[in-house]
């Protein structure tokens, strides 16, 4: 996968970017990173990038005539990708959309600014934006290293596809608690079906185990679980109420 990102910051993204699995990803060459600075499409002697709102008011806005040009000559780059604009105004992040973006050969990352850009750049030519959750950052650079995170570690032989299956938010629901050696810390025991070598019975409680903590910590999110018949007796005796069941 290419992946182009257009920031004002490019000098955040060599830590967290270029570490753990992310970083092997691209020194594998499983994924190409171009940073681009914004700023390089400034036309005059200050490098302008942003400019006082018109109407008045708080705050800077990115200027379209330096952002919009910006985008078009990254396009032109490669393959035409669909651009997505990091904004707190955006599409709130969930697993799905990681995993749409994924399948992409190519992502091209817009980090926002200041109050804002420029409508006019958001009209002609960003096609999607997108938020990572209900806070104010920054900039969008942060956001953007969480969409790469999140979206490398699903592409082919990056991680270990088995682990991929079983993680939090693959089902829809979260994961089951995990134990290893020490038998016995801090006055705590094994669950003792892990100890048991039953597989069957090793499946069925961390089947339950991911249920239940689902149910107790983010209930909204069973409505749109893939939930068996088995999966919603168990739910049931812990007192769940089915959505739209009378
Ligand atoms: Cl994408 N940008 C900013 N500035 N703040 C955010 C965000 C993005 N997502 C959540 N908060």
């Amino acid at each position: 996968m290419r992946i182009d990102i257009l920031t004002l910051f490019p000098g955040m993204f060599a830590g967290p970017l270029g570490e753990s699995i992310v970083g092997r990803a691209v020194e594998n060459g499983q994924v190409q990173l171009y940073l681009h600075n914004i700023r390089d499409w400034s036309r005059d002697r200050h490098r302008t990038v942003d400019d006082a709102p018109y109407g008045g008011g708080a705050g800077m806005v990115m200027k379209a005539d330096v952002l919009g040009p910006a985008i078009e000559a990254v396009q032109s780059l490669s393959e035409r990708a669909p651009v997505t604009l990091l904004t707190p105004q955006g599409q709130v992040l969930r697993q799905p959309q990681v995993v749409k973006m994924a399948k992409r050969p190519r992502l091209l990352l817009v980090c926002g600014h200041y109050e804002g850009l420029d409508e006019r750049v958001r009209l002609l030519h960003v096609d999607e934006e997108v938020s990572i959750g209900d806070y104010v950052l920054t900039g969008g650079e942060l956001a953007a290293m969480v969409v790469v995170d999140a979206v490398v570690r699903l592409l082919p032989n990056v991680l270990d596809n088995a682990s991929l299956l079983q993680e939090s938010h693959h089902q829809g629901l979260l994961e089951y608690p995990h134990y290893t050696r020490p038998a016995e810390y801090g006055g705590l025991n094994i669950p003792p079906t892990l100890l048991s070598g039953h597989h069957a019975e090793i499946e069925r409680f961390r089947r339950q185990e991911s249920l239940r903590r689902t149910l107790l910590r983010r209930p909204e999110l069973l409505a749109s679980a893939q939930l068996s018949p088995e999966d919603k007796a168990y739910l049931r005796m812990l007192e769940w109420e089915p959505p739209g069941e009378e």
